[in-house]
Parts: structure tokens; sequence; C-alpha cells
């Protein structure tokens, strides 16, 4: 079992996902700042990951906390804002600080010590609360999947993503374990390559076989027929069911549809932003241009060539076979069936 994220001794504890695979380093941090940089840097990344990981950021500075209980509210607030600026297209950042919120507000009144405790008592049950949904995800997800399935994925939805099993590759474990997988397909995800990186290396350490590919091999392996569905993770989903998702998630969708090949997209409830209604409303994070201009420090091109680097993209709903939650699976139409298994 990989440990992606820990609070013990008021310090934050994380995996830093950027160096993996090569180096497997444990963080820890002792204030919001170093939290909110883990996060922005994607030391710690994947939607349900960076919710919880800024939960336990919440907690540690109200745990660090020592100045007076009158002034607690205006902390509180600026600590919250500087978690919610990391990045803004997973939901589950912002639900997460909203459960954060909720306990704080209806326990205002409290003795800071107890506010403090209830506090990270949220966070440690969003935690525990997240490997339970994956798993549950991970038994809906596999009754989809026929035997010897061969099943293609992009970035990483996995434990690594989450606090423990993973979403899109909690469906994979689930039914390998049902000895329903043949072979993963890991799109290996430019620019930041969580593909080749983290995805690859989560599945061998579970001796799961999967195969590296770069992105643009993902036409030509499924004209080939060696694709029986596509499984990918979420960083919101809108109420009909538009998903956004990492950078290339789309192409994929499109590909998928054209060779009719399942698509789906395995998420938590929490990824699931009722408020937004369709794609369009999501906002998308761009990010650094070297990241595209370059891989760990070595120029793939023009030092000063022009970048457009978008994080994630928007898959229509219309492309999407089913959505897998932890309650169910759902299918089209999205605005009705999200809604009911809500
Ligand atoms: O930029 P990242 O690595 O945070 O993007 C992650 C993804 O796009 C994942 O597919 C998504 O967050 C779901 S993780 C269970």
């Amino acid at each position: 079992m990989i440990n992606t994220v820990a609070y013990e001794n008021d310090q934050v504890i994380v995996l830093n996902q950027n160096l993996l695979p090569d180096k497997i380093v444990y963080e820890s941090y002792t204030s919001v700042e170093e939290v909110a940089e883990a996060i922005r840097t994607l030391k710690v990344r994947g939607a349900p990951l960076i919710g919880v990981t800024a939960a336990f950021g919440l907690a540690l500075g109200a745990a660090r906390y020592s100045g007076r209980a009158e002034e607690f509210t205006e902390y509180y607030s600026a600590i919250r804002s500087q978690l919610a600026s990391t990045r803004p297209t997973a939901v589950n950042l912002f639900w997460a600080l909203q459960r954060m919120d909720r306990v704080y507000q209806n326990n205002a009144h409290r003795e800071l010590a107890e506010l403090k405790e209830l506090l990270l008592n949220e966070a440690r049950c969003m935690f525990e609360e997240d490997i339970q949904t994956n798993q549950l995800i991970g038994q809906h997800g596999a009754q989809l999947l026929q035997e010897s399935s061969r099943v293609m994925t992009i970035c990483n939805a996995g434990a690594l993503a989450t606090c423990g099993y993973g979403t899109a590759l909690g469906v994979i474990r689930s039914a390998y374990q049902q000895e329903k997988i043949a072979k993963v397909w890991a799109c290996e995800t430019r620019p930041v390559l969580q593909g080749a990186r983290l995805t690859v290396w989560e599945l061998m350490q579970d001796q799961i076989p999967v195969a590296l590919i770069t992105d643009n091999m993902a036409g030509y392996i499924m004209k080939l027929g060696k694709v029986d569905a596509v499984i990918v993770g979420a960083d919101r989903i809108a109420a009909n069911g538009d998903t956004a998702n990492k950078i290339g998630t789309y192409s994929l969708a499109v590909l998928a549809h054209h060779h009719g090949i399942p698509f789906y997209v395995a998420a938590p409830q929490s990824t699931i932003d009722y408020s937004i209604a369709s794609g369009q409303d999501i906002p998308i994070e761009e990010r650094d241009p070297e990241e595209v201009r370059s891989v760990r420090g070595v120029y793939l091109t023009v030092k000063e060539a022009e970048v457009f680097n978008p994080a994630f993209d928007v898959t229509d709903n219309r492309l999407i076979t089913s959505i897998i939650t932890e309650k169910g699976v759902v299918f089209p139409p999205y605005e009705k069936s999200l809604r009911e298994r809500n």
C-alpha cells in the first residue's frame, strides 16, 4: 500500500510525487505555506488527494495557531484562501475546504483547543472515507468489464492520486482481482508524465500488466483492436456529466467514440459540481510554459518558444458511456441520473 499523505505530530507528511519513480521521498511540512506550495508544484496531485491534503493543511494551520482566540476567524480565512488558491480545476479541493468550514462554523463557540481537534478529526475522516469510497468505485466499475479486458487510461487516477486504492485504477485493481484485466495501456501524459512516471510505477508495484505508450499512439492501438475500454478519472464533473480531466482525455474520448469503445469516468461524488450546469463553466488551469518546453531540466525546443499549456480538458457528456461513483454506475442522460444517485 502506498501512503500519499499523513498527519503526525502537527506535521503534514507527503510523498513527493515529482521525484517518482526514481526516488521515494517523504517530506514533512510544518506550515500552511509549505502545504500550499506542495499542491501548487504537483508534489501532491490528483483531485481527491489535493482535497484531503488541503484539509490537513488547514488543520495544521489551526493546530499551530498561538494567537488570540478573538483573531482566529481572520486567521482561518487567510490560511483557507492560501489553500484555495493553489489549483482551480479539481473541485475536490473546494469541497474539502467547505467540509472544514462547516465544522468550524458549527463549533466556533467552543474553546480553541477543542476546535483545533475537531478540524483535525474532520480531515482524518475525509482521509478514511476516501479509501472506502475508492474501493466501492472499484467494485462497481469492475462489473462493467469483461474477462481479459485491455484497458486504456491516462494520467494517474490511482492510489497516488487519492488516499489509497484510486478511482480509475481502483476499477482496474478490482477487475484485476477478478481476473478481468489482460493489459493496461498507460498513456504517458505529456507534459508532466503522470502516466509514465506514476501509473506505470503504481501498477507494476501490484504486478498488474501495464504497457506504456506515448499519447499519440492511442488511436493506432484502438484501430488495431487492442483496446476494450477506456477508463479515466475526473477533476470536476458538471451537473450534465461533462467532465474535466487531465489534458488528452478529450482526445481519447473522441477516439474511443470513433472506434466504438466504451469510455468510462470513475470519480467520487465529491468530484461532481452540481453548481455548474455544463463543462463550459469549469475553470481550466493553465500551467507554467516551462512544463512543455522542457522535461526534467532538458529543453525540447527553443527556450523562448511560445507555448499553450492547459492542464485539463473537458469531455462532452455524449462521449461518456457511463460514470462510476461510490453510489454505483450511471448512464446518460446524466442531468437526471447523476442527481438521482446523489
Ligand atoms: O494535474 P494532476 O496530476 O493533479 O491531474 C490529475 C488528474 O487529471 C486525475 O485524472 C484526476 O485528478 C483524478 S485523480 C483520482
